[in-house]
């Protein structure tokens, strides 16, 4: 690796597994100081022991995204422990799907509190520091359900295509201050959070082996594949993208017919 990632000091939330820890790896390789936080405390615990053991700096807080009070201490900690934040990854999400007219509003709720109120939290306790360090850079996982629907998934589509919104809203209004914002769709990614979708349905291999016959390719992401992206978007090669979103779902989004 080469250290694309010195001086980079970044909060990256739902970094315990799946895409998160990806780019935290990722982000470690290239000499980034890191700040790890999600819900799952066990798991975070571990993501972070395995990084600390590599010689990686870091601090990490178990804490929900959607809890605004406990994001704002989780950014002060982050600044004692590894210095004033200069990139956000928003990355911590859930798959909320059902029917739309069998939506609870319990689910609408959840929905919106962790896909979009979370990495606003996360949004509006971070930019002060981006602002005073001079600028830098937030960097929000969002998916191609930001721009497309499948089928009873109501009302998570919803919520990646504000986190889009959002996305290009403070990226247009905090550009002055040298502040990028930008947005990753991931198409299907091999996470837990995939899995547990299959096995949502009656026969998860078969819903396994359908969705990969969806792809041009065959086959579906590795966490790895996004996380070599958010290296990219993160750094300084990456200067004048803002404001926009790059789609990494190996053309499925583009294809119209198999
Ligand atoms: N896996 C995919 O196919 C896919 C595709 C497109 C977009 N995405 C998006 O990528 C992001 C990561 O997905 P993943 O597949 O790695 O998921 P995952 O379930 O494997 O991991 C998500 C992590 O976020 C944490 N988390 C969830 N809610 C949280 C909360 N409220 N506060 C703090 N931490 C929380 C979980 O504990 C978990 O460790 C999500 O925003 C998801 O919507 C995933």
């Amino acid at each position: 690796m080469t250290n694309r990632l010195s001086g980079k000091r970044v909060f990256i939330t739902g970094a315990a597994q799946g895409i998160g820890k990806a780019i935290a790896e990722a982000y470690a390789a290239e000499d980034a100081r890191l700040f790890l936080v999600d819900r799952d405390e066990t798991l975070l615990e571990e993501t972070a022991a395995a990084l600390a053991s590599k010689g990686t700096v870091l601090g990490f807080q178990a804490a929900d995204i959607s809890d605004a009070s406990a994001i704002e201490a989780a950014v002060g900690k982050a600044e004692e422990q590894i210095g004033s934040i200069n990139a956000l990854v928003n990355n911590a999400g859930v798959n909320v799907f059902a029917e739309p007219l069998q939506t609870t509003d319990e689910e609408w709720q959840r929905c919106f509190d962790i896909n979009l109120k979370g990495a606003w939290h996360c949004c509006r306790s971070v930019l002060p520091y981006l602002i005073s360090e001079g600028g830098g850079v937030i960097l929000n996982i969002a998916s191609t359900h930001a721009f497309t629907i499948i089928p009873h998934t109501f009302p998570y589509p919803l919520a990646k295509h504000a986190l889009l919104g959002m996305t290009k809203s403070l990226g247009i209004e905090y550009a002055p201050q040298n502040v990028r914002v930008n947005a990753i769709a991931p198409g299907y990614v091999s996470t837990q959070k995939v899995i547990d979708y299959w096995n949502s349905f009656p026969d998860p291999e078969k819903a396994k082996a359908d969705t990969m016959k969806l792809h041009p390719g065959g086959r579906i992401a590795t966490p790895q594949e996004i996380a070599m992206a958010a290296v990219f978007m993160i750094s300084d090669e990456c200067s004048f993208m803002n404001a926009t979103c790059l789609t990494i779902d190996g053309g499925l989004s583009v294809m119209q017919h198999q």
